[in-house]
């Protein structure tokens, strides 16, 4: 993995996301990043704005980073949007993970379990999380965000 933006991020997913959250944490442990897992802990159904809106208080008053995975990854990032100072990007591949750290300063990234394969999802986390936030003409645009 190439130099990182952080050593530490909260993970959450509903059940369309748990197997591949499980996935996720294995992989970020052998990356040498500790995720703490806000849940869910089995396939048992639950709500995504559940999961989003806990990783979201976290992310919003402790300003880490995080993923969040749903079946699309549509849903859990509508609902993590709606807070103030998170900005959740759902990224398909290499090119939108990476555009969502340098121009948006994405602090959350969202995958969709059921369409994208694992071996994707590691490429995406690790464009993601080793990839600044640009600034310049794109600040005053993401300070916006939060008025
Ligand atoms: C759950 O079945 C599914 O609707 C959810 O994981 C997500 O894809 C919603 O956007």
């Amino acid at each position: 993995m190439p130099k990182l933006l952080t050593k530490s991020i909260v993970i959450a997913s509903d059940h369309a996301g748990y197997l591949m959250k499980e996935k996720v944490k294995i992989f970020l442990s052998k990356s040498k990043i500790k995720s703490l897992d806000l849940g869910v802990f089995s396939k048992e159904r639950v709500d995504y704005p559940d999961y989003a809106k806990k990783l979201s208080l976290l992310v919003k008053k402790r300003s880490f980073y995080g993923i969040l995975i749903c079946g699309t990854g549509i849903g859990i990032s509508i609902a993590a949007n709606r807070f103030k100072k998170v900005r959740a990007a759902v990224c398909y591949d290499k090119i939108s993970a990476s555009l969502a750290r340098k121009h948006n300063n994405a602090n959350v990234l969202c995958l969709g379990a059921r369409l994208i394969h694992f071996k994707n999802a590691k490429k995406i986390i690790n464009t993601f999380f080793s990839t600044k936030f640009e600034g310049g003409r794109h600040i005053k645009r993401v300070k916006k965000l939060d008025k």
